[in-house]
């Protein structure tokens, strides 16, 4: 995605974030259309961020898990999805295990396919709802020092984080053991620091990232508690941050690891922005995915 691309997302998202907090919460758009959660891995927001967006815009939404599709019984991804497309879905939300899954079913079935996460390779909705939470509080990415913390090597949050965050402007500066950090990471644009305080130090937003454990063979790090001693972001590091830092996190958080709890419910924390947030992106993603600014033109109106 360009930066006008991703802008394009998030204007669309403002526009719909109002729907949420009306009485009825509910309008006409996808109507008719069908929407497929196909989530392979243990999600909470995303997967509920999903369904809520597509009820919202009055689709009609199907789940499926990994533990309750023929998966279990030894199926192939694409031979679920061929079964999945004679259905005639609409649109597939997927999240995997995977890194490439996603794209891997956009040539084998018609629907359209969203990536609710893949492996960890990108977590598109993530980065987009981190970016209108950002635009948000600070209007303009532009400039601004941004200091992602923690296991960054296998996290798609970071995947998608770094690329747009950059594409708008701001300056990444990563930080975490050297066993969390991708060798070569540098090229994507982005300063690692091996010590925490100079990636936070003077920093406009500060994101921690949990510990990808399901994603690690053998442990990479000796003890959770040298990792939080050593990482962890605390009120004392949080203070060489800018005055008006935000403090971000794609949840779920373990508290007292990758950050304490009086920093995840503090004043500068905007982890709640962030969930309510991902609700509009995924409305405007899934208006959009369906053709939304073309029907738009062909019929005036988003109704
Ligand atoms: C993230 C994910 O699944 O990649 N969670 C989310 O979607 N909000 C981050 C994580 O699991 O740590």
């Amino acid at each position: 995605m360009s930066a006008d691309d991703i802008l394009h997302v998030i204007n669309t998202a403002r526009s719909f974030k109002e729907i949420s907090t009306r009485p009825i919460k509910k309008v006409p758009t996808l109507r008719g259309k069908t929407i497929v959660n196909f989530f392979f891995e243990p999600s909470t927001r995303t997967r509920l961020s999903f369904e809520i967006a597509a009820k919202r815009m009055s689709a009609d939404t199907f789940n499926i898990s990994a533990s309750t599709s023929s998966a279990t019984k030894g199926e192939t991804l694409i031979d679920t999805a061929r079964n999945l497309q004679a259905m005639h879905p609409d649109i597939i939300i997927l999240r995997h295990s995977s890194s490439g899954a996603p794209l891997l079913l956009t040539k084998n079935v018609e629907a359209s396919i969203i990536n609710a996460g893949d492996g960890t390779n990108e977590h598109p909705s993530q980065g987009l709802l981190d970016i209108m939470t950002i635009l948000e509080k600070k209007g303009s990415l532009e400039g601004l020092k941004i200091a992602i913390v923690g296991d960054i090597a296998h996290s798609r949050v970071a995947g998608s984080d770094i690329i747009g965050f950059n594409k708008l402007g701001a300056r990444v500066f990563l930080s975490g053991p050297a066993t969390f950090m991708p060798s070569g990471v540098e090229q994507l644009g982005v300063t690692v620091c091996r010590d925490v305080r100079d990636a936070v130090e003077d920093a406009d937003v500060v994101m921690a990232l949990r510990i990808q454990k399901e994603r690690q063979n053998d442990p990479l790090i000796p003890s959770l508690r040298e990792y939080a001693r050593f990482y962890g972001i605390n009120n004392s590091r949080l203070a060489l941050a800018k005055d008006d830092v935000i403090v971000m996190h794609p949840g779920p958080i373990n508290r007292g690891v990758e950050m304490n709890p009086d920093v995840a419910d503090g004043s500068r924390s905007v982890i709640l922005d962030q969930v309510t947030n991902g609700v509009a992106v995924r409305m405007a993603l899934l208006y959009l995915v369906n053709g939304g600014d073309k029907a738009d033109e062909e019929q005036g109106g988003k109704g």
